[in-house]
């Protein structure tokens, strides 16, 4: 009887450890490097340092404003990230705004995908 009870929590703990293996990325693979070019332009460029390809990429955009049009094939208006295409291992996508004001950038939610 006692050898059952020893077997679960090893089994709940193997799971778990695939599971983290099964998944070695998150979001926070995401990375956002920004600099401002002149005035009031910004370059955003967007990494992705998994070795997994990560689709559906959103930001918060709450209150981001640009007053000239972004590339809306690299960052469309629902702040959607190459409109939901895969960012592959290492790829980087970059777009440009103007504001006065920089805007800071986070990923919120992205689907991952390992071969
Ligand atoms: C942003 O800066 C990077 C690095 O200097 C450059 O490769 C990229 O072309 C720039 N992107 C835009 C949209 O200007």
């Amino acid at each position: 009887m006692a050898s059952i009870f020893n077997i679960i929590p090893l089994t709940l703990f193997l799971a778990l450890s695939f599971q983290a293996y099964g998944q070695p990325c998150s979001l926070s693979d995401i990375r956002v490097s920004e600099f401002k070019t002149s005035a009031s332009r910004y370059n955003v460029s967007v990494t992705n340092r998994c070795s997994c390809s990560q689709s559906q990429v959103k930001f918060n955009c709450d209150g981001f404003k640009s007053s000239q049009p972004v590339d809306p094939a690299i960052f469309s208006e629902d702040c959607l990230l190459l409109q939901g295409e895969p960012l592959h291992f290492s790829s980087v996508v970059s777009f440009t705004y103007v504001s006065n004001s920089r805007f800071l950038f986070i990923p919120i939610s992205s689907q991952i995908s390992c071969p």
